[in-house]
């Protein structure tokens, strides 16, 4: 971590974002295309990932996408966006993605997704740069950046284990 960057919280930098799906998003079942989903996740992990590093920001990878439920044509789609965990240069953005008809405030709002991105904040040059370190707030901050050290050991790990393999070949 950086010693020369002032922390930041996640409060600084979270959003959130809302869009209104429309039938040019379907897939042939009629539903949104998953590929849809995983854009609107991306470019809301990207605008925390530059509001917390201060510049730009691009994804390193997408460590995890979970669809929990079918996005439906014109539903009202939420994104919840936050960093979870800040290294050197790379930064865990965790987005949870909710669901409403548009045209119902009555119906219950869903949950439908959640996706962990790693974004990498990047110079003029391209090349990877300093990040402010994360200062947390409360306990949830606290178990979402204990669970992000997780996914990131199991990546590192399998990354390993893999070249491991390879080299075996
Ligand atoms: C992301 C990128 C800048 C990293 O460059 P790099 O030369 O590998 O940088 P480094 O080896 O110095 O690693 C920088 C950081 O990125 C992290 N990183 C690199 N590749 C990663 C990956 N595949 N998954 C997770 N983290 C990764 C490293 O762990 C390191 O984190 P840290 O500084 O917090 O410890 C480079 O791979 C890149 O430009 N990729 C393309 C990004 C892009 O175009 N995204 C949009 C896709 S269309």
């Amino acid at each position: 971590m950086s010693a020369s960057l002032a922390a930041r919280t996640p409060t600084y930098s979270r959003i959130e974002l809302a869009t209104v799906t429309s039938r040019a998003q379907a897939n042939l079942l009629g539903n949104i295309h998953g590929g849809e989903v995983v854009k609107l996740a991306d470019s809301s992990a990207g605008v925390v990932a530059q509001r917390h590093s201060g510049g730009p920001a691009v994804t390193a990878a997408l460590d995890e996408m979970a669809f929990l439920r079918p996005v439906r044509v014109g539903d009202i789609v939420r994104t919840y966006s936050q960093v979870n965990w800040a290294g050197r240069s790379s930064m865990e953005i965790g987005v949870r993605i909710e669901t409403q008809p548009w045209d119902d405030p009555t119906t219950e709002v869903l949950h439908v997704g959640s996706a962990y991105f790693v974004f990498v904040a990047i110079d003029a040059a391209g090349a990877a740069r300093e990040v402010p370190p994360l200062r947390l707030e409360n306990a949830e901050d606290e178990r979402r950046m204990r669970e992000a050290e997780i996914r990131r050991a199991h990546r590192l790990a399998r990354k390993a284990e893999i070249d491991a393999a390879r080299s075996r070949d």
